[in-house]
């Protein structure tokens, strides 16, 4: 994002594959194409393949705020990828993720519950997620630099589990964090590290937001932040925090590693915002994958009617 010479909307579509089916099928990533050239460009044209493993999550309850707008292809979603930890190019995360286990299923992936709460504690992703019922909801994903995607999620609302760790009278903000493992994310000087997020109470509580373990009827892969990411539909892509190791209540609107890298480019809220362009380029747009004409980005990503409320009497322009 920030870092870009490259214009994002400037992927080809001929290198998308329709693929929306959902079918049991092993997942294969041919990374022979040389990788310095493969951090350059998406990586389907480096000759790169993703298909779908067979499904894991069966029967999930279906949601009346899914879309019915065509997914995008698992092999776009899966290998077009933002994970600056794992590098800065589109194909970076993919390639990276093939000869490494992300997440390191030999260790247990431990999420801390911690601040203004009553029922703080630190779990084992199992028993973090046992509690709730996982549900599809098919969403657009919009990200700042300009492309956007359809994406069939698997998870619960954050909402659960928030009522769960019970925030008390001084929670206003919700601060997320990922996990940061020098060993295995070697790029280290992009952000500050580890990549942080947050939302405000009401925007963290609202159903639309939610925690995803899942994509296209199985687990996430790694690239897309396995075990545990953020789906926040109306806000930028960057918003979507992945591989999330905390969660904490705080009083004070917590900053974020993208507004502390560019603080005039990424704000707090982020919300889609067609009228508002980033300072270095329009957001009135935005390249669906897949699709060779780009299309009207709608305000808050076409969620207006579930979330328009939580910003009545707030000037978006200046809470970017
Ligand atoms: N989370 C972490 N930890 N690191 C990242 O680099 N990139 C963000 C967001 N979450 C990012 C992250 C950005 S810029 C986008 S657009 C989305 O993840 C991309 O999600 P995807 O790769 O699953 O499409």
């Amino acid at each position: 994002m920030f870092i870009r010479k490259k214009r994002l909307g400037e992927l080809p579509a001929s290198d998308i594959t329709d693929h929306h089916v959902y079918l049991g099928r092993r997942k294969f990533l041919n990374n022979t194409a040389a990788i310095a050239t493969a951090s350059l460009l998406p990586l389907s044209l480096v000759n790169a393949k993703a298909e779908l493993p067979e499904a894991t999550y069966l029967n999930l309850k279906q949601s009346h705020y899914s879309t019915d707008e065509k997914p995008t292809s698992y092999e776009s979603i899966t290998t077009y990828n933002n994970y600056y930890e794992f590098g800065t190019g589109k194909s970076d995360p993919a390639l990276r993720l093939e000869s490494i286990e992300f997440p390191d299923k030999s260790k247990p992936w431990r999420v801390s519950i911690e601040g203004e709460c009553d029922k703080p504690g630190e779990y084992d992703y199992d028993d973090l997620i046992r509690p709730f019922t996982l549900e599809e909801r098919i969403y657009r994903f919009r990200c700042v630099e300009g492309w956007s995607m359809v994406i069939p999620w698997i998870g619960f609302p954050l909402a659960d589990l928030i009522k769960r760790a019970q925030p008390n009278s001084r929670a206003k903000f919700v601060e997320f964090t990922t996990l940061y493992d020098p060993a295995i994310m070697t790029r280290r000087n992009v952000l500050d590290w580890p990549y942080t997020e947050g939302l405000r109470i009401d925007e963290a509580m609202n159903p639309l937001t939610l925690l995803a373990v899942g994509l296209y009827g199985s687990e996430l892969p790694g690239q897309n932040g396995a075990p545990i990411r953020l789906v926040v539909p109306w806000k930028y892509g960057f918003k979507n925090i992945k591989s999330i190791v905390k969660i904490r209540f705080v009083e004070e609107m917590p900053n974020s590693a993208w507004m502390k890298a560019g603080p005039r480019e990424y704000g707090f809220y982020s919300n889609v915002n067609p009228d508002v362009a980033h300072p270095r380029w329009s957001q009135s747009k935005e390249r669906r994958l897949g699709e060779f004409l780009k299309r009207k980005t709608e305000m808050f990503n076409g969620y207006a009617e579930d979330v328009a409320h939580l910003y009545t009497g707030m000037d978006l322009t200046k809470h970017f």
